[in-house]
């Protein structure tokens, strides 16, 4: 295990790694369907950070888990994050018209082939979990429609609905981002611990803790960066929540108070990992990265 290595060097190693599992999985662009492969392959490959393949390939190395291992439920997760960003840029949820540097899935195809392009993308990656029979299939596809479904990202995209327009008090708001965002992040780190040897209860309810702290912290982060960052630098649209009346944690807590609760679950997330000693140090990087990243 090559944990050495710098962060910046070993994620964008990881990083390459993904986009060619992505690309080997997507359909060719010479299938019948040619319009709907074009359009999946547009909104997942070449554009964004990778974090839940990273957080798997991290959590992974806890179990002494090789790579090729995790390959495979790498790609799942981010295969549905793909597709929720697709669905959430649709005119019918956030209406956005640029993401990942590019114009959006329905800008570029149109609003009924961004629609199957997010349908397609999500049967894809159970396809993909289901195919890797080295690693125990059907918990990971248990693992990954949990996080997907109405109790986590399709849930919370909901409340995120629901909530458009109102004023939430602060346990509602965080259900929100824990299912909307937090949930598939849980999952990416659970998919990639369960790659090598079992963890201990202690250490999965370490990792647990973990996962909780840094899928909130990178939704508050999310947050603070719609509110501060610019299309330029964030690939995406800035100062869309405040434009759409969302509730996010900047217009319920301020700018200010949204920082300071992502940096404590920065400390939150490290401290997690006390009980998991050195093998841990990735998902510490990530845990900074998530939280002191501008994009
Ligand atoms: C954006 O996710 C949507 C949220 C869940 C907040 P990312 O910031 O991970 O988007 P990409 O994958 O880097 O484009
Ligand atoms: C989206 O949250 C979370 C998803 C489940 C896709 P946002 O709507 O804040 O994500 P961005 O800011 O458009 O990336
Ligand atoms: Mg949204
Ligand atoms: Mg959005
Ligand atoms: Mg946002």
């Amino acid at each position: 295990m090559r944990n050495d290595l710098p962060f910046a060097v070993w994620s964008h190693e990881r990083q390459q790694r993904i986009e060619g599992v992505l690309a080997a999985v997507l359909p060719p662009l010479d299938v019948p369907a040619a319009r709907l492969a074009a359009a999946m392959h547009h909104a997942v490959l070449g554009g964004g950070k990778r974090l839940r393949p990273l957080l798997a390939y991290a959590a992974s190395e806890l179990t002494g888990a090789d790579p090729a291992r995790v390959d495979s439920r790498a790609a799942a997760v981010e295969l549905i994050h793909a597709y929720s960003l697709v669905h959430d840029d649709l005119p019918c949820m956030d209406d956005d018209t640029l993401r990942r540097g590019k114009p959006t899935c329905h800008v570029a195809f149109g609003e009924a082939t961004a629609l199957l392009a997010g349908d397609a993308l999500q049967a894809l990656a159970f396809s993909v979990l289901a195919t890797d029979t080295a690693a125990a299939g059907t918990e990971a596809c248990r693992i990954l429609a949990d996080a997907a479904g109405c109790a986590g990202m399709a849930g919370g995209q909901q409340l995120d609905l629901d909530a458009t327009g109102r004023t939430l008090d602060l346990p509602s708001l965080e259900l929100l981002h824990r299912m909307k965002t937090g949930a598939l992040i849980g999952a990416a780190i659970r998919l990639g611990a369960l790659c090598g040897r079992p963890l201990a209860a202690a250490e999965a309810s370490a990792l647990d803790a973990y996962a909780r702290a840094a899928g909130l912290a990178f939704q508050v982060v999310d947050d603070v960066l719609d509110a501060e960052g610019s299309a330029a630098s964030l690939g995406k649209t800035a100062g869309k929540d405040a434009a759409s009346s969302k509730a996010t944690f900047v217009t319920l807590t301020g700018l200010a108070q949204a920082k300071r609760r992502a940096l404590a679950l920065r400390e939150e997330a490290r401290a997690a990992l006390a009980p998991l000693g050195g093998a841990s140090a990735r998902l510490g990087e990530l845990a900074d990265w998530i939280v002191l990243r501008t994009k």
